[in-house]
């Protein structure tokens, strides 16, 4: 079969081939369809991802771990659970079969291995129970998880979505999604706080983070009353660190702000199903609009230094 192989860290994959997969007893082969290459996958080919350890240990490895193949009898399936050196960017894969559910009718391929990243909008309901007409603030709304969560929002009935991003054409095309106010974090921090400031009207009331870093700092900055006052609360739910892996977070910021902060993983276990099943709803009723990039597995190397995709989701297919 063909396989996207790297062979040291911080490689290209590059195109090879290797011998089909063959499943062993409890095992199911997969004949890939999509896998979708995300900054987690590049982090751990670079060796900066905290999971790296395992994927360098095992090099030259084929990258990326999950993605979405048929059965030998034709039924369309998720796959996860593939160790290093075997990824999921071949044209074959094998995993236990308790790894390989099946997707749901109606959703393409290429969609349905983007759900995660749609189902991690839900955590503005899952993790921080939002209600109808509360104020919502996506931050990182320009990257493909943000542009799901600005749709989910005003799908989920949000009074009002504020989301920021670093790019202006990018920002204004998502009010086009469902955006009310955008915010640039590329200013200085003081502007950035101000601007916080400036578009929170009387509060935001959830915060879907895939930023972190500096400008969660400055929204926790933001937040901060300059007198006594008990502002109302506003649940933040971290979900992503594009900005940065870790916060400074002054004392007053949590004992005066109403800032409480939630991980995206909260309330999942009893959540999660109910989340996957209005997604997938959304998506097969063209509601929730996934953008996707596609390129052969052929073209690997090529797809793979792309720089040009923000706020689309890079898609391997077969050729
Ligand atoms: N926990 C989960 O289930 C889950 C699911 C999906 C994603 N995530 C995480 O969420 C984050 C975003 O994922 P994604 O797939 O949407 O990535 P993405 O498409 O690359 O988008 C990243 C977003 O962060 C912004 N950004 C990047 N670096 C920044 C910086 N230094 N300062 C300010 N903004 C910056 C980007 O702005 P530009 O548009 O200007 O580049 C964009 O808005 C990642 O950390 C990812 O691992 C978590």
């Amino acid at each position: 079969m063909k396989a996207a192989v790297v062979d040291r860290a911080g490689g290209i994959p590059q195109l090879r081939d290797l011998p089909d997969p063959v499943p062993r007893e409890g095992e199911v082969l997969i004949a890939v369809e999509a896998v979708a290459v995300e900054n987690v996958d590049r982090a751990i080919v670079a060796g900066t991802h905290y999971t790296a350890a395992a994927f360098q240990a095992a090099l030259p490895a084929i990258p990326c771990f999950d993605g979405v193949g048929r059965l030998p009898d034709g039924t369309l399936v998720g796959f996860g659970g593939l160790q290093p050196p075997h990824g999921a960017l071949a044209q074959f894969v094998t995993v236990p079969a308790a790894y390989a559910p099946p997707i749901p009718e109606g959703i393409e391929p290429t969609a349905a291995v983007v759900l995660a990243s749609a189902i991690s909008a839900m955590c503005m309901r899952v993790a921080a129970g939002l209600e109808e007409g509360e104020t919502v603030l996506v931050q990182g709304a320009t990257g493909v998880a943000g542009r799901l969560a600005v749709q989910v929002a005003r799908l989920l009935g949000a009074g009002r979505i504020v989301a920021t991003g670093r790019d202006d054409a990018a920002l204004a095309d998502l009010q086009r999604l469902g955006a009310d106010e955008v915010i640039s974090t590329a200013v200085t921090d003081d502007e950035l706080v101000d601007a916080y400031r400036r578009h929170r009207g009387d509060g935001y009331d959830v915060v879907v983070d895939y930023l972190w870093g500096r400008p969660t700092e400055m929204l926790a900055r933001a937040l901060t009353p300059e007198s006594f006052v008990m502002p109302k609360p506003t649940r933040l739910v971290h979900v992503g660190e594009s900005a940065g892996s870790s916060i400074r977070l002054s004392g007053d910021a949590l004992r005066t702000s109403g800032l409480e902060i939630y991980g995206a993983a909260r309330n999942l276990a009893t959540g999660m199903q109910a989340a996957y099943a209005q997604v997938v709803e959304w998506i097969r009723s063209g509601d929730l609009v996934i953008d996707v990039t596609t390129m052969p597995l052929s073209r690997i190397s090529e797809a793979w230094q792309r720089t040009d995709l923000r706020g689309s989701r890079l898609v391997i297919v077969p050729d």
